[in-house]
């Protein structure tokens, strides 16, 4: 929809085109009859919303002869205006599908915008009363900015629900796949969600990061069943394949905005060690980016802890040991402190999944 906005307040238009503009509506603006003659020629509008006092051919003048000409008559027209009682009559007569008389909240405005185009958007709002000054005129504006600011409050929780619904369904499909996978991905997260906090809480609030976690093996998607499923040893060639899944996911993930940054640091570089033995770039210490590192004992510590294919789950103790054991050749010494500063916790999570399963 668009709507053609004709009035002297610069400000009233820019108002009213923040409150249509949250509703994706199109908004052109013109500051007298002159100037809107020219824009609706060009491209009319679906409704005009037009104010009675303007310098020049006043609102309800412009819409007698929009009313009057064969091009225009069909398009609906507002009329708003400051004083009250004759021009709704005026306004009638001059034949305005609608009268909005000031002070109006806008997004009654909006209602009766909808309704004209035959729109089914219902703006559930109405003010209760009105009175003619300035100050009620601004309440009223107050008032529609903060329903306007709760809407897309509203709308931005349904797109962080939307994304966090793509990453599980992104992650089932991944366990599909995998026989190991399992509620790994999930546990791991929160391993690393908690060894994060421990180290560094500004990484550990970073959406970004807690899907990277959740997605890091995210391009095992591409990696074939006969390599992902095998029941033994890979050889050498199907290892180099199984490798790729962190270039893989990083391919596939580039064009998600969320996870730019340390997410994607995450998916690419989850396999690199501190001693620089890792893979995709065999990075060295503090090259692999934080969230990495810490995934790297996350990871571990879940594979330990887990039954596998060929194994069932080792106990707690062993997997506490290996990683004291790697601190400062797989693993970054500061992770393995916070390892063991935040150990309780992370068996909590243990335990937490253990009772679920
Ligand atoms: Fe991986």
């Amino acid at each position: 929809m668009r709507v053609l906005l004709v009035d002297d307040d610069a400000g009233l238009r820019a108002l009213l085109r923040m409150t249509f503009d949250v509703f994706d509506i199109d908004v052109d603006e013109a500051s007298g009859a002159t100037e809107a003659r020219e824009l609706i020629r060009a491209d009319p509008p679906d409704v005009i919303v037009l104010d009675v006092v303007m310098p020049g051919m006043d609102g309800l003048q412009f819409c007698r002869e929009l009313k009057s000409s064969r091009e225009t008559r069909d398009i609906a027209v507002v009329l708003l205006s400051g004083s009250e009682g004759g021009t709704r009559v005026a306004a009638d007569a001059a034949g305005a599908e609608a009268y909005v008389p000031k002070p109006f909240s806008p997004l009654e405005l909006l209602a009766v915008v909808e309704r004209l185009s035959g729109g089914l958007y219902g703006v559930p709002f109405r003010a209760t009363k009105k009175i003619g000054s300035e100050e009620e005129q601004l309440l009223l504006y107050a008032r529609d900015l903060r329903h306007l600011l709760q809407i897309e409050r509203a709308q931005r929780s349904l797109v962080q629900e939307a994304y966090r619904q793509t990453v599980a369904a992104f992650t089932s499909a991944l366990e599909s796949k995998d026989t190991d996978s399992g509620k790994h991905s999930q546990r791991v997260q929160l391993y690393a969600l908690e060894l994060a906090r421990t180290m560094d809480t500004e990484l550990a609030d970073d959406p970004s990061a807690e899907y990277g976690f959740l997605l890091h093996d995210v391009g095992k998607i591409g990696i074939p069943d006969r390599v992902l499923q095998k029941p033994a040893p890979l050889t050498e060639p199907e290892r180099a394949l199984m490798q790729t899944h962190t270039v893989l996911g990083e391919q596939m993930l580039a064009g998600v905005a969320l996870l730019q940054g340390p997410g994607m640091h995450i998916v690419r570089s989850h396999h690199e060690r501190w001693d620089g033995e890792g893979y995709p770039d065999g990075l060295v210490r503090d090259e692999t980016p934080t969230g990495a590192r810490i995934f790297a004992v996350a990871d571990t510590l879940d594979a330990m802890t887990s039954d596998r294919v060929y194994r069932a789950a080792l106990p707690w103790s062993a997997a506490h040991d290996e990683i004291l054991s790697q601190s400062g050749l797989q693993f970054d010494p500061d992770v393995v402190d916070a390892f063991r500063a935040c150990e309780s916790s992370l068996r909590d999570v243990r335990r937490e999944f253990s009772a679920a399963s």
